[in-house]
């Protein structure tokens, strides 16, 4: 069954056994919200989970961000998108020919999922980047990136919020801008540093909101998806 939700908000499965995603999946609704499958519960549930959530009508993200070279990634990414998911990604650090591969190998199959890069990790500083060989400050290596994404002809990046704005205008209309560090207002922030609400990164530009904890660890999930809904203006 294919999902057919419109809603931008992808709940982060963020779990440690495919029994507790699937608990939360039950609570939730495939024309609510899309789901992301990460890679500690991949790495624990395997692909029969995705498969099950994709069943059961789910728009899934499989984000295990691939970063190899062109012929692995390709192949990786084949083999994603035999799972029937709706969006899978790769690191734009891969470089022109390992995207381009990659895109490649996601047009070729019956069902192309759409394909989007991770740019620079929200964890690296400065510092950080130059101790891995970047000189230029992490606003520029994202823009670079994220252009070296859409010149490979991928379907967007994962940005933060604050990005969204500058990369929508890079991308223009068509680009799919992926923005976690959401917290609805009154949401504790839990490790998150620089947040903005649902509606603040939509009018940013975001294409879709990667929400976890505010959802995952409510107590009715889908009361707190609902609000999420209302806010957007499309309970
Ligand atoms: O629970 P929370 O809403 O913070 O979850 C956010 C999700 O988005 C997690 O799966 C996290 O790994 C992911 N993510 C992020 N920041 C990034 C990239 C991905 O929080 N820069």
């Amino acid at each position: 069954m294919d999902a057919t939700t419109e809603s931008p908000v992808i709940v982060a499965l963020d779990f440690p056994s495919g029994d507790e995603a699937l608990t939360l999946a039950g609570r939730l609704r495939p024309e609510q919200c899309r789901l992301k499958v990460g890679k500690e519960l991949f790495c624990r549930a395997g692909p029969a989970l995705v498969e099950r959530l994709v069943d059961d009508g789910f728009s899934v993200f499989l984000d295990l961000k691939f970063h190899d070279i062109p012929h692995t990634v390709a192949a990786a990414c084949r083999a994603a998108a035999d799972l029937g998911v709706w969006m899978i990604n790769v690191h734009a650090l891969g470089g022109r020919a390992m995207m381009e591969a990659a895109q490649d190998a996601v047009q070729s199959r019956p069902r192309s999922p759409l394909l989007i890069a991770v740019t620079v990790l929200t964890s690296h500083g400065p510092e950080t980047l130059q101790e891995i060989g970047l000189a230029a400050d992490p606003q520029s290596q994202v823009e670079r990136l994220s252009d070296l994404a859409q010149q490979a002809g991928l379907d967007g990046v994962v940005c933060s919020a604050r990005e969204a704005q500058l990369l929508r205008q890079r991308w223009g209309d068509d680009g799919v801008l992926v923005t976690p560090g959401i917290r609805p207002a009154g949401s504790a922030r839990d490790d998150q540093q620089r947040i903005m609400t649902p509606r603040q990164a939509m009018v940013a530009g975001s294409s879709y909101l990667v929400i976890g904890r505010p959802i995952t660890r409510a107590t009715d999930p889908h009361l707190a998806l609902q609000e999420i809904l209302r806010e957007l203006g499309r309970a």
